[in-house]
């Protein structure tokens, strides 16, 4: 696992915990949001971005990605996925994939803001046979 130190931790939190107020989450009233920190020491974030249509949600972390690719970076070192609930929460299965095909051993920090709970995993620990086309099991 990549190292990750407390400031940066702290850092990636606060980063997230500044725009979680844009999440756009009516229906489920879950607001969450996301710093990725790359190779290159940028930070890029997201939010959730529900609709009406609920299947076209976006996870916060797959905003992050996408913000990241735009920006011109490809390797996320560490992602730090941020709530507002009581309890830290996990990426989805579809974000634990998007982030794998950059980097499968990305750090993932969970974070609670109301309770200050968090939990740090490997992403090979949440998702250990990512889809490759060129790997196969
Ligand atoms: N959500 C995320 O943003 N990231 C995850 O990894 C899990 C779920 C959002 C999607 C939806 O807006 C709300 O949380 C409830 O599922």
């Amino acid at each position: 696992m990549q190292e990750l130190n407390k400031e940066t931790l702290f850092k990636l939190v606060e980063e997230a915990s500044k725009v979680l107020k844009n999440s756009y989450a009516p229906y489920s009233n879950i607001h969450v949001a996301s710093a990725v920190l790359t190779d290159t020491g940028r930070v890029y974030l997201g939010v959730n971005v529900e609709n009406a249509s609920y299947g076209l949600t976006i996870c916060a972390e797959r905003t992050a990605i996408t913000a990241m690719i735009t920006g011109g970076d490809r390797k996320p070192i560490t992602v730090a996925v941020v709530t507002d609930l009581e309890e830290p929460i996990p990426p989805c299965g579809a974000c634990r994939q998007v982030i794998a095909e950059f980097n499968p051993e990305a750090t993932i920090i969970m974070y609670s803001v109301k309770t200050g709970k968090y939990v740090v995993k490997n992403l090979r620990e949440l998702l250990p046979n990512p889809f490759q086309l060129e790997k196969q099991l």
